[in-house]
């Protein structure tokens, strides 16, 4: 009759309550950022459903089945509501998000223009931009300074400036910037001393995204990953949101594909079914990819696309189902699809004596309407985290991430209905609620 998992020590965190303004910080002012924006503003207004968001549709059961206690995550947790943000954003390119939204052309522009005032008035603010870090585009908003220390002060007084303006009581900064080239932690990441030296001394190796993220931690803001850049992977910057208590998550939002991906291989391993091969191609014509046609950035989002399959299916220990799978991404630009992404993948599966069969799927998607509701979540629920006192990375956002960030030595969770499990449960506990397990006793009454 259980299905309930006890704890013999129950624990519990004191949650301040949301009161007040949230800023919403944003490094990039493109396609997904101004499709969130005005997805905020027009469900304020009444004018659409904030489709895919966990935290607005979502709901939790707590306790037995027999309870019936299913409340929406929004009533359970206590999330800054729609109307208490306010969003700020940095972009190499001087559009405001009106302008923003209506160049990427996701949303219909009849709906923008009842969204034009709101909008209109979101000014990008000068951005830290680095050509050898995002090659194909340039813009001419961008800092000037004597050194990347003095960035990231200029960007720590736009911080402030913008919490007084806006009248706000928290800040969360969150990644929507273009894909930065691939890059290995160096010797200037080890330490956060020798972080602030390279900040100083201006160190190639420190990233725009090392930047804001420094502003942001320094300044106690949180700060999620939406790129597949490696930003906050660095013992530098875990070592400082570790010490100013700030939550951390990342990288790169699991929207089409790689979300396909983690749906069917749990299904696959599940049935104990191979799988031979996963061909992957994708064409989109948004700025992102155009972007992604450098190679160097490129390399970036095919490390998270790849990582995936590998740990989901784990070959060493199904060696004749997984052993040998070949799995290869690509991506190519190609601009009249604009946002409208198409994904193809061609699986190549062997059943019962290892007979072959195969699946395809086509899947046409809209990037930045699967990942604005993302953003939404990850907005609200690092606020959440932040107001429980909960630090450094948070694995239980997993669920939003192609490459979760883990502590050192673990590996990632990708199969997306355990990251789901691990989310609900963090909130449980948060709560003090009893954690479900969904494991049934009722055999042995
Ligand atoms: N849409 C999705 O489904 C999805 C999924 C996973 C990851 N992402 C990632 O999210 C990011 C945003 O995607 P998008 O479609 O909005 O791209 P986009 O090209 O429309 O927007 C990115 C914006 O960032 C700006 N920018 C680049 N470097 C900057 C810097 N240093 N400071 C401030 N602004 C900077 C660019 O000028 C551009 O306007 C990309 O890195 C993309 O790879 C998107």
């Amino acid at each position: 009759m259980l299905g309930v998992f006890r704890l013999s020590k129950q624990p519990n965190v004191t949650i301040a309550p949301a009161t007040g303004r949230l800023g919403v910080l944003i490094p990039g002012m493109g396609a997904v950022s101004s499709t969130f924006i005005a997805g905020v503003e027009a469900v304020k207004k009444g004018l659409g459903e904030p489709i895919g968001s966990l935290t607005q549709l979502g709901t939790i059961r707590l306790g037995k089945r027999t309870e019936g206690r299913t409340p929406r995550i929004k009533d359970f947790v206590p999330l800054a509501p729609l109307e208490c943000l306010s969003f700020g954003a940095w972009d190499i390119f001087e559009d405001d998000a009106y302008e923003a939204a209506s160049r990427a052309k996701v949303l219909e522009p009849a709906l923008l223009e009842q969204l034009k005032e709101p909008l209109s008035a979101i000014q990008p603010m000068r951005a830290v931009f680095d050509s050898d870090y995002v090659r194909r585009i340039d813009g001419p908003n961008r800092k000037k300074a004597a050194s990347k220390m003095e960035l990231a002060e200029a960007l720590m007084d736009d911080i402030r400036e913008f919490k007084a303006r806006n009248g706000c009581t928290r800040l969360v900064m969150i990644w929507c910037g273009s894909t930065e080239v691939f890059h290995k932690p160096a010797a200037v990441h080890q330490s956060l001393a020798a972080f602030e030296e390279g900040l100083r001394k201006s160190d190639p190796e420190i990233a725009p995204s090392q930047i804001y993220a420094y502003a942001a931690l320094k300044l106690r803001v949180p700060f999620a990953n939406g790129a597949p850049n490696l930003t906050t992977d660095v013992p530098a910057l875990l070592d400082l949101a570790r010490e100013n208590e700030v939550p951390i998550c990342g990288k790169d939002f699991k929207t089409g594909q790689t979300y396909m991906k983690t749906l069917l291989a749990p299904g696959f391993k599940a049935r104990m079914l191979g799988v031979r091969g996963w061909f992957s191609t994708n064409i989109l014509g948004n700025r992102d990819g155009e972007v992604l046609e450098d190679p160097g950035s490129f390399k970036s989002k095919e490390e998270t696309k790849l990582s995936v399959l590998e740990q989901i299916l784990q070959p060493d220990l199904y060696p004749q189902l997984y052993k040998d799978l070949y799995h290869a991404v690509r991506i190519n630009y190609y601009p009249p699809r604009g946002d409208a992404k198409e994904g193809w993948d061609n699986i190549d599966i062997f059943g019962w004596l290892g007979y072959p069969m195969q699946i395809k799927i086509d899947f046409l998607c809209r990037d930045s309407i699967l990942a604005a509701p993302l953003v939404l979540d990850l907005v609200l629920f690092l606020d959440l985290a932040q107001r429980a006192k909960m630090k450094g990375i948070q694995e239980w956002l997993s669920f939003y991430f192609k490459a979760p960030m883990t502590a050192p030595g673990l590996y990632p969770e990708h199969d997306i209905f355990i990251q789901l499990m691990k989310l609900k449960n963090t909130l449980r506990w948060m709560q003090g609620e009893d954690l479900i397990t969904h494991l049934g006793l009722e055999y042995y009454d």
